[in-house]
């Protein structure tokens, strides 16, 4: 274009007046093509410009996305170390109980340690001035009777017949710590023999009594057999005597449970109690029945509680007055203290 436009220098424009004119025309024309191609790229530019506000938007979106992702983290993490926080504490304060029964229990077994030697040594000691009132007042007896008049000597009887029923419950309290301190070994043992053995004893002991007597066979336990005779001995003799005075006595040896807790049983059709005692009746020297009625120390149900917890287990009744009674024993496998 400029080639085609003589400057002033070289040619007056004046002289020719088409010439000058198709110069302004071809410049006009040039600047046309140029405002489409600049529009063109001005368009271009806009869209460029449109699409990368998109892009921005998105980018903004995608952002507070992640702003709230990481918030939403943020919260449950918090939530986590609170949680952890609140565990810490929670096994904390376990661990703290746990250490105060272990101090408790270590204290209590001081104490029941203490006791059982106490009690060991006052009925051990508590023997012999008994010995001795006995021996006395059976010489008494003996080279003064033709001194003494008929009251007097019922009145030495009577000191006699105390003195051999305080051996009794010197004897019975020896044993019971004795239990408490005895080394234990554990064992299977049938209680179905056991009990046929013990039945048999006590109807020696009464031949006449007619007592239908249901042992089932096969009935196994874990534990200490001399310990587990003495439960079974106590259990069924109590049996025996408080079914003294019906005519159709029964008396039941058996199991029930499988699996979690399995107890033992000895259920009788006597004269039971009074539900509201049972709790009572295994402490020592704790009776329900007038000693005229039914004679007896009390200690035996306190002897089977100790021997049952030293096994880990536990012992319980249920009975009824006049319906009969049911004493049962669980014995925790591998446990014992
Ligand atoms: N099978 C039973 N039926 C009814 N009462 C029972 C039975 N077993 C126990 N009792 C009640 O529980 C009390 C305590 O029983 P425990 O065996 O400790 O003592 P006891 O039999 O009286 O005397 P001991 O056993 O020392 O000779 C009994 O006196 C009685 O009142
Ligand atoms: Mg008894």
């Amino acid at each position: 274009m400029t080639g085609e436009v003589a400057t002033g220098a070289e040619r007056d424009p004046a002289a020719d007046p088409g010439s000058y004119a198709k110069a302004i025309l071809n410049i006009l024309d040039d600047a046309a093509g140029e405002r489409t191609r600049l529009a063109a790229t001005q368009k271009a530019i806009l869209n460029i410009l449109d699409d990368s506000a998109e892009e921005k938007a998105r980018l903004a979106d995608t952002q507070r996305a992640v702003l709230n992702i990481l918030e939403d983290f943020d919260a449950e993490k918090s939530k986590v170390e609170q949680i952890n926080a609140e565990m810490a504490a929670e096994i904390a304060e376990r661990k703290r109980i746990e250490e105060e029964l272990l101090k408790a229990k270590a204290a209590t077994d001081a104490s029941n340690r203490e006791l059982e030697a106490f009690s060991y040594s006052v009925s051990h000691d508590l023997r012999a001035p008994l010995r001795s009132i006995d021996g006395f007042s059976q010489a008494l007896l003996e080279d003064y009777a033709d001194r003494l008049d008929e009251p007097g000597r019922a009145h030495l009887a009577r000191v006699r017949a105390a003195t051999v029923r305080m051996g009794g419950l010197i004897d019975d309290l020896l044993q019971l710590s004795r239990i408490t301190r005895a080394e234990m070994v554990r064992e299977t043992v049938n209680l179905s023999v056991l009990a046929e053995s013990v039945m048999g004893d006590l109807q020696r002991t009464e031949p006449a009594r007619r007592v239908e007597i249901t042992v089932q066979p096969g009935l196994q336990a874990e534990g200490d057999p001399d310990l587990l005779r003495i439960v079974l001995v106590n259990l069924l003799s109590n049996a025996w005597k408080f079914t003294g005075r019906q005519p159709a006595a029964r008396i039941e040896l058996g199991a029930r449970g499988n699996g979690g807790e399995r107890a033992f049983f000895v259920r009788d059709n006597g004269v039971g109690f009074d539900m509201a005692y049972a709790p009572k009746l295994f402490g020592a020297f704790q009776r329900l029945h007038a000693q005229g009625e039914f004679p007896g120390t009390g200690i035996g149900l306190a002897t089977v509680q100790r021997i049952v917890n030293r096994h880990g287990g536990r012992v319980w009744a249920e009975a009824a007055v006049d319906q009969g009674s049911t004493f049962y024993f669980a014995l925790q496998p591998g446990r014992s203290t």
